[in-house]
């Protein structure tokens, strides 16, 4: 290996094609994203077929973007990472053969990752990266002759690279929450040599939690996804204005031997599961659904839908941004997505204060039955510490009131930068590093695996 210990890693398991550089799954160097949000706004969800297509278009431009960003060309890598599962067949199969491709072009190593691991390992970079920041400021701080400051800089980035892995077992078991479109899982996590183990202890038996967000952000007539929408919305709503409830799911008795009705990885059964950890987040949608219907609220929010998705609405900025990750789509294509609004008068612009107090009460219950069941876990199950990671550990609501809760009881709490949150390929490249140390290498028989489980 060179002495760099570069892995590009290659996202597609959903509506984001993504690339990004890691350096010693410890360093971002560029982390590249382009979001298919605007080709499947309208639809409310995403279409299979269409996130397939949308990859191939995609994928070229986004690698060589990551690769520019990073200031590197192909030969500078050690190594190639790419998800191979769980999420959608076709859109999977794209960023894999394009990974094949390239690691059997340029003879470098093919490593496979779980798209769940690279979520845990969102925050672990996170913090990797956090750490060597205030090393550097400190050593910076110790001594203002720039010469031996210059040193001490070099000699301790170098320690901190070579302890990269080495984890701290004063703070495990860490206790993981990830709780995204397809998955609200909770796993604890081991450190193992240089590697990790992850044991499920919970789940939803049926939709995530962002799933529950985008249905409720379609019902209501927003855009899509959902959690965006309703995090900036919620802000401006009475939270206890609805007394959504979430019941206990009391037994063990009624679940064995049922598969459950989630499209998420493929689990143990959930008989073997604590009944105080698993989630359900159908029913809150359900509830949802019936207030709007009780109070007549469907003719506003489909008029909502219909404006927002009227073709002339788009932010040229957005263009912009778009064409940086993706020049190809930015030049043919036009389609955008609306944003969600920012400020309270932009809100009720767009929708009345009974939409706000809604929105403000599904969220408020949300974040509450999340943080009960994964604090009663890391009680239970003697956690140092939570890591909380997915597109919905983005939310606002819900980093303030984990945190003041973690406070409460001495825990620690970590969550990704928010852009880190969501789906990226800088988490696949940092969840490689330590297979790339053990020479966990795929072969070149490497396929999609849509409901690919993460642990035992
Ligand atoms: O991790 P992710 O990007 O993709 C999957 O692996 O599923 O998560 C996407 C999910 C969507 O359901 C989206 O509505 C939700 O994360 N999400 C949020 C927020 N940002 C994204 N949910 C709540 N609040 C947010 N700020
Ligand atoms: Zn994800």
């Amino acid at each position: 290996m060179t002495s760099r210990g570069l892995i590009l890693g290659i996202e597609s398991s959903c509506d984001e094609t993504a690339a990004s550089v890691v350096e010693r799954g410890s360093r971002t160097l560029s982390s590249v994203v382009a979001s298919q949000i605007a080709t499947h706004a309208r639809y409310g969800g995403v279409v299979p077929e269409l996130a397939s297509r949308e990859h191939l278009r995609a994928i070229v431009p986004v690698v060589r973007a990551a690769l520019a960003q990073a200031e590197i060309t192909l030969g500078d890598l050690d190594a190639i990472a790419v998800t191979s599962g769980p999420g959608l067949a076709g859109a999977l199969l794209v960023g894999i053969t394009y990974a094949k491709a390239l690691a059997f072009a340029q003879g470098l190593p093919l490593i496979a990752v779980n798209h769940l691991e690279g979520h845990i390992h969102a925050v672990l970079l996170h913090e990797r990266e956090a750490e060597k920041q205030v090393l550097r400021l400190t050593t910076l701080a110790q001594d203002d002759k720039s010469v031996v400051g210059k040193g001490q800089e070099l000699s301790l980035t170098a320690l901190a690279q070579d302890d990269s892995f080495e984890v701290s077992r004063k703070e495990e078991p860490a206790l993981a929450l990830v709780v995204s479109g397809g998955h609200t899982h909770l796993y604890l996590c081991r450190p193992a040599h240089n590697a990790w183990t992850y044991r499920l202890v919970g789940r939803t038996l049926d939709d995530a939690a962002g799933e529950a967000y985008d249905k409720v952000a379609k019902l209501l007539g927003f855009g899509y996804p959902g959690g965006p929408w309703i995090d900036s919305l919620a802000r401006f709503g009475n939270p206890l204005a609805v007394p959504f409830a979430f019941s206990q799911i009391k037994t063990k008795l009624h679940l064995a031997g049922k598969a459950p009705r989630t499209k998420a990885a493929h689990t143990a059964p959930i008989a073997n599961l604590d009944p105080h950890f698993l989630f359900s987040f159908s029913g809150i949608k359900t509830a949802v659904l019936r207030y709007v219907e009780l109070h007549e609220m469907r003719p506003e929010a489909q008029a909502r839908a219909a404006r927002l998705f009227a073709p002339q609405i788009c932010h040229p900025e957005q263009s912009a941004a778009e064409s940086k990750a993706c020049p190809e789509r930015a030049e043919g294509d036009l389609r955008l997505a609306p944003r969600p609004p920012q400020t309270k008068d932009e809100a009720l612009a767009l929708c009345p204060q009974q939409v706000l107090d809604l929105v403000a009460s599904f969220q408020h219950a949300v974040v509450g039955d999340l943080m009960k069941k994964t604090f009663a876990a890391a009680e239970s199950l003697g956690a140092r510490r939570i890591l909380i990671t997915g597109g919905v550990a983005a939310n606002r609501e819900l980093r303030t009131r984990f945190t003041a809760e973690a406070n409460r009881r001495g825990l620690r709490v970590a969550f990704p930068t928010p852009a880190l949150s969501t789906d990226n390929a800088a988490m696949i490249a940092a969840a490689a590093w330590p297979r790339f140390l053990s020479g966990e290498f795929a072969d070149e028989g490497l396929s999609a695996d849509p409901s690919l489980a993460l642990g035992r």
